[in-house]
């Protein structure tokens, strides 16, 4: 199954109302972080478009075009989550139903000296009450154990595996359901939803991502 990628912002959505199953997404974390792999910029060092404040305004965006059966799962910095957790609740009528721990195979870097390795990824999972979870290997857990991809092997400085959104994939949507990444970046997300035989749609607001995006495999 094929993948669509739209150039534009998250703020403003080209899909109908009510036209998307589920959303899974990595919006930018809002800590004005720049990569220091010499791939991405050397030193000049690449950043984030919309990386200066946490992202909310979609919220209302993501609401229209979502089904009342649908679900969201957001990617979500532990520092900023209390954020994204109260804009989820206060801008849509979604409720935030689970932090999801990724537990990763190795850690970041972080500061190796003042603080804890960081091996984890958080994910928000918010829901409209009609969303009932299709548990095709039982009740799925709230901490998840997954792969770590070197960053040699990344087109995008924040890119995530492809595996980490299998179990959102299964649990929250069916085969030829829509699934929509609208903060896309190299389409990781869209790419696993179309592996799994579900219809994909990426938004993308930097030009320098979107070819990567609407590539079927990196
Ligand atoms: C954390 S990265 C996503 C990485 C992605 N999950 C991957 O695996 O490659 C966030 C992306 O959102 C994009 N972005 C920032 N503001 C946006 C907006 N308003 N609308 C759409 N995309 C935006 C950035 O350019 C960046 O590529």
């Amino acid at each position: 199954m094929k993948h669509e990628v739209f150039h534009g912002s998250a703020d403003a959505m080209p899909l109908k109302n009510w036209s998307v199953d589920t959303i899974i997404t990595d919006p930018p974390y809002g800590m004005k972080w720049m990569s220091s792999i010499p791939r991405f910029g050397g030193s000049k060092k690449m950043s984030i478009l919309g990386d200066d404040a946490v992202p909310i305004d979609w919220l209302p965006e993501a609401e229209r075009v979502l089904k009342p059966t649908g679900a969201v799962y957001i990617f979500c910095q532990w520092r900023y989550w209390p954020i994204m957790a109260t804009a989820v609740e206060d801008r849509t009528s979604l409720k935030v139903r689970n932090m999801i721990v990724l537990a990763k195979a190795a850690h970041g870097m972080g500061d190796c000296k003042r603080q804890y390795a960081p091996l984890h990824e958080l994910v928000l999972y918010a829901s409209h009450k009609p969303h009932l979870l299709r548990r095709p290997h039982g009740r799925p857990k709230d901490i998840l154990p997954v792969s770590f991809v070197h960053s040699k092997y990344r087109q995008h400085p924040n890119q995530k595996n492809e595996d980490w959104v299998t179990v959102f994939i299964e649990n929250s949507t069916d085969p030829g359901s829509l699934v929509l990444d609208p903060f896309c970046g190299s389409g990781a997300f869209l790419r696993a939803a179309t592996a799994m035989g579900r219809r994909a749609i990426g938004i993308e607001l930097d030009e320098r991502f979107v070819g990567i995006a609407r590539r079927e495999k990196l």
